[in-house]
């Protein structure tokens, strides 16, 4: 099994716990987090955005209120699944998304190979996903190709903070949390994450990689005391 299959095994088996962990344990942060990210992508020239590695549809909930029409693109069905009945759930009451006219597509799929043809979205946003792509560059540069030009890239991630609140951070991080995942048997998944958080690019480096990639006017604004960015880049 390769690790992309691996990781896809392991959203897989957690899908069912995932949104009551992570706001959890985030402390309902993770809902102004996405709330950010919505506001930084959508304009009056945003119609169709790819949100990759979709998850369970969080972050497409928080485009579809803006009234964009949204790819969710994820490699884990179970994910995926968990969010589309989610949307489906959330809207169907009064046939919502069908008064504003705006779709929720979702699509199993790699953000490696992403099944789109160039410049075919407006816009591409990714929450706590491109950490889990290793080959970090090579997913850029696909999300680059697959955004028309002057569109946009909006990344949320997790972050180390430089500040004082990086040990009681770490700490929670790699103890506190898989604790409490292992109340849930999802104990290995959150050890994952604690371990790809201190793994991951520092917001500096990532930068230059959104600019090696190719996009431009890239800005990144730290969240909750720097334990997340945002990051922003125009093709
Ligand atoms: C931490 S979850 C984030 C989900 C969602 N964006 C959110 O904000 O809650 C990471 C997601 O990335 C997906 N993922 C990991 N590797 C991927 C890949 N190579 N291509 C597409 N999706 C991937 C996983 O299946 C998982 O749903």
């Amino acid at each position: 099994m390769n690790e992309t299959d691996e990781i896809k095994l392991m959203f897989d088996k957690i899908a069912h716990r995932y949104d009551f962990l992570n706001h959890f344990l985030s402390f309902g942060q993770d809902i102004i987090w996405r709330k950010e990210m919505a506001d930084q992508v959508v304009d009056n020239n945003t119609h169709l955005v790819l949100d990759l590695a979709s998850g369970t549809g969080d972050s497409a909930i928080a485009l579809l209120k803006r009234g964009v029409n949204v790819i969710g693109l994820d490699i884990s069905f179970e994910m995926l699944k968990t969010g589309a009945n989610k949307i489906k759930k959330k809207y169907s009451r009064q046939s919502q998304l069908f008064n504003k006219k705006i779709s929720f597509f979702p699509v199993t799929g790699s953000g490696y190979q992403i099944p789109m043809r160039d410049s075919f979205v407006d816009a591409v946003t990714s929450a706590f996903g491109i950490r889990n792509m290793h080959d970090t560059e090579d997913a850029l540069r696909e999300i680059y190709r697959v955004i028309r030009p002057e569109g946009r890239v909006v990344i949320l991630e997790f972050s180390l903070p430089e500040s004082s609140i990086r040990k009681p951070y770490l700490f929670y991080l790699k103890k506190i949390i898989p604790a409490m995942a292992s109340m849930l048997s999802v104990k290995s998944a959150y050890e994952y994450l604690g371990k790809s958080i201190e793994e991951f690019y520092k917001p500096s480096e990532f930068v230059r990689l959104l600019d090696r990639c190719g996009f431009k006017n890239i800005k990144a604004f730290s969240l909750s005391f720097g334990c997340v960015y945002l990051y922003v880049g125009v093709k």
